[in-house]
């Protein structure tokens, strides 16, 4: 168990993103978030650089716990029950585990591109919230009487970030463009569906994850122009080389057209990529 006061202050930032992504307790990885954005935002620490701390680990640490199974091995959910409540949730941690893992990796993988000092905001204050959202589902969980490890997860979301370790505009139309703007699409049918349950606090946990995660997708999309721009390319045409590239699939609708546009995410960018309607 590691608690913020129990972990050292980074030397860098690229330093704490490669310890937290290194590390395998999810206490002392959140404990290392926590403790890497405080200085950060204190104006404690230089950016850094991996030529001098090493490079990013490969895979993120991980816990013994859970078993982690291709995502078509997954047993089926469901939410009604406190069975399917408990698994529900704890699917959702894991997927703010791995956002823990792809901002960080972010912050540190892509630090010799050059970028203005408010980029590094942005992604390091991403990075805390995605941690506290992790947090927060774990103590959920344990209200339930459970705990993050207790089931099987699927290990389907770093090999999305491994594809793209190359090129960070690439990376940023992947992850926060495609599978967190998902999350836009996917969450307000959720937190209806706890509250048809009477589960208002899962509800009350989705609502915060809801609002920060529209943050997200709007600094994907303010940075994916930024590169853009400096290269002197369109952003949509280039979004779509990118997502048929990288990304396997197609990408679903219905949209949530309104939280997308909000965020900067408008349909030019992503109608073109979903399946033609019959
Ligand atoms: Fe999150
Ligand atoms: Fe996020």
């Amino acid at each position: 168990m590691s608690n913020e006061e129990d972990v050292p202050v980074p030397e860098t930032l690229v330093a704490g993103a490669r310890a937290i992504v290194a590390a395998r307790d999810t206490k002392t990885k959140t404990a290392l978030a926590y403790k890497t954005a405080r200085a950060w935002f204190q104006r404690k620490l230089a950016v850094g650089s991996t030529r001098l701390c090493g490079p990013m680990p490969d895979r993120p640490g991980r816990p013994d716990k859970p078993l982690l199974l291709p995502p078509r091995d997954m047993p089926k959910r469901k939410m009604g029950g406190a069975a399917g409540r408990i698994a529900l949730i704890h699917s959702l941690a894991h997927i703010e585990l791995n956002a823990v893992d792809l901002t960080w990796d972010l912050i540190g993988r892509f630090a010799d591109v050059r970028l203005p000092r408010s980029y590094y905001d942005d992604w390091v204050r991403v990075g805390l919230e995605e941690a506290k959202h992790f947090s927060m589902l774990e103590d959920r969980l344990s209200r339930l009487d459970a705990a993050y490890g207790d089931m099987p997860a699927h290990d389907g979301l770093w090999e999305a970030a491994q594809d793209t370790g190359q090129d960070l505009a690439a990376r940023l139309a992947i992850i926060p463009l495609v599978l967190e703007a998902r999350g836009l699409d996917i969450t307000p049918p959720m937190i209806e569906k706890a509250r048809s349950l009477n589960d208002h606090e899962t509800a009350r946990c989705l609502e915060i994850i809801y609002r920060d995660e529209k943050n997200h997708v709007a600094f994907g999309a303010k940075w994916f122009r930024y590169l853009c721009d400096r290269q002197g390319i369109r952003p949509e045409p280039a979004f779509q080389q990118y997502v048929r590239r990288h990304f396997r699939g197609t990408l679903k609708p219905p949209f949530n057209d309104r939280a997308r546009s909000e965020a900067g995410l408008t349909p030019g960018f992503y109608k073109p990529l979903a399946p033609l309607k019959g």
